[in-house]
């Protein structure tokens, strides 16, 4: 993309992995994602924040052609979509000091094999001088890893922000312009990554209030000319206020269990709750984590395997109890064949969550009458317990 115009003298040398599909053997990348760097020469200094996966070093590399003096290097993060291609600029540019939070130092030897005597630690609050531009160096731990932090250009008004604000999605437009696909990408991505931080971001986004930001630059995704978008869509995912909705992640083998899912759907429905089912069989993992964001109540659905929960149930409720989204109460619904522990599984699988457990509703077999009602039963105490919320 070579160097694209933010300010005078400071653009974007990142890349877009447009082709990209699952982010740490994981996640689901439907539309690709990008690795942000940013270039910023002062009248007497220049750096360089952040690079890219090693994967697209070549590309990178040949934005920063014609960069002859590189004075300074800064890792907002060390995770390697963006520490990656650093030792190989270390490598090109040895005058260049290596820049990050003090907390990184040793991270950044032990995952990249990088000379700690290139490394400088830069403390909260502290600045540095690049002649007629500063970098003011914000910590902004937990997003998403411990020794993450941030930094700002008050000459420029610009915040780069790393993983803070991003959003996988490799498109051309350098600023988020398509404010609706971006919220959605970066809602996803905080699902993903930032949500079990709530409390850290909630602070962190205390840092920033009050800084002249005309512009955040994160490291994933497009630029934001609006920050208040982005920073306003932060304050109310970062919440602690749930939103009147129910998540119901389930797999069904044979379909009783999923007789039994329509059917609370539909009594959830009635009651003025919104259901979002999720056939586990075909879901996309991170629609499911996006839908948690602002969920009430979680309900797993799930047919008993040799007794226990189906194995994707198990996969579903394992991340949701990583996330650990802002839920208020959990539940399971299912269907089994002569007996089943999976109650005790799945909420055993829930432990980080602070989640009131509802009743479960379990058939043997395909759900009878009785079922159907303990359904509906179960529907209204949701709507019950949404409402006093
Ligand atoms: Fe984009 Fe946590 O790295």
């Amino acid at each position: 993309m070579s160097q694209r115009f933010i300010r005078d003298r400071v653009h974007a040398v990142g890349v877009n992995h447009w082709n990209r599909r699952l982010f740490d053997s994981l996640i689901p990348l439907p539309d690709g994602t990008s690795y942000n760097a940013y270039l910023v020469r002062g009248s007497e200094k220049t750096v360089l924040l952040d690079s890219v996966d090693p994967l697209l070093a070549d590309e990178f590399f040949a934005n920063l052609t014609g960069v002859e003096k590189l004075d300074y290097v800064v890792a907002h993060h060390v995770e390697q979509d963006h520490s990656g291609a650093i030792p190989e600029v270390l490598r090109r540019w040895p005058q260049a000091v290596l820049l990050c939070s003090p907390k990184a130092k040793s991270m950044l030897v032990d995952h990249l094999s990088i000379d700690e005597a290139r490394i400088r630690t830069m403390a909260d609050g502290e600045t540095l001088s690049l002649g007629d531009k500063t970098l003011h160096f914000i910590h902004t731990p937990w997003v998403h890893w411990p020794e993450t932090m941030s930094t700002w250009l008050p000459e420029d008004k610009v915040l780069f922000s790393c993983d803070f604000f991003g959003s996988h999605l490799a498109t051309t437009d350098l600023y988020a312009t398509d404010e609706w696909r971006v919220h959605e990408a970066a809602r996803r991505y905080f699902a993903e990554i930032m949500m079990p931080f709530r409390l850290q971001i909630r602070k962190n986004l205390e840092k920033i209030q009050g800084l002249p930001i005309d512009i955040i630059g994160p490291s994933h995704g497009p630029v934001y000319g609006r920050p208040a978008f982005i920073v306003d869509a932060y304050r109310d995912w970062a919440s602690e206020t749930c939103k009147n909705q129910c998540v119901i992640p389930y797999v069904s083998m044979h379909g009783s269990t999923e007789v039994m899912v329509h059917h609370l759907v539909e009594a959830l429905t009635l009651r003025g709750v919104t259901a979002m089912p999720f056939d586990l069989s075909v879901a996309d993992i991170g629609k499911l984590a996006e839908s948690l964001v602002d969920a009430a109540t979680v309900i797993l659905g799930s047919c008993a395997v040799l007794v226990g929960p189906h194995p994707a149930v198990a996969n579903a409720a394992m991340i949701t109890n990583a996330l650990r989204p802002k839920l208020r109460f959990a539940g399971v619904i299912g269907s089994y064949g002569w007996s089943t522990k999976m109650v005790e599984h799945l909420a055993g699988s829930l432990g980080n969550l602070k989640v009131e457990l509802l009743d479960p509703v379990l058939a043997r077999g395909y759900p009878k009458q009785k079922d159907f009602e303990a359904l509906d039963r179960l529907a209204t105490v949701i709507a019950e317990k949404h409402a006093a919320l």
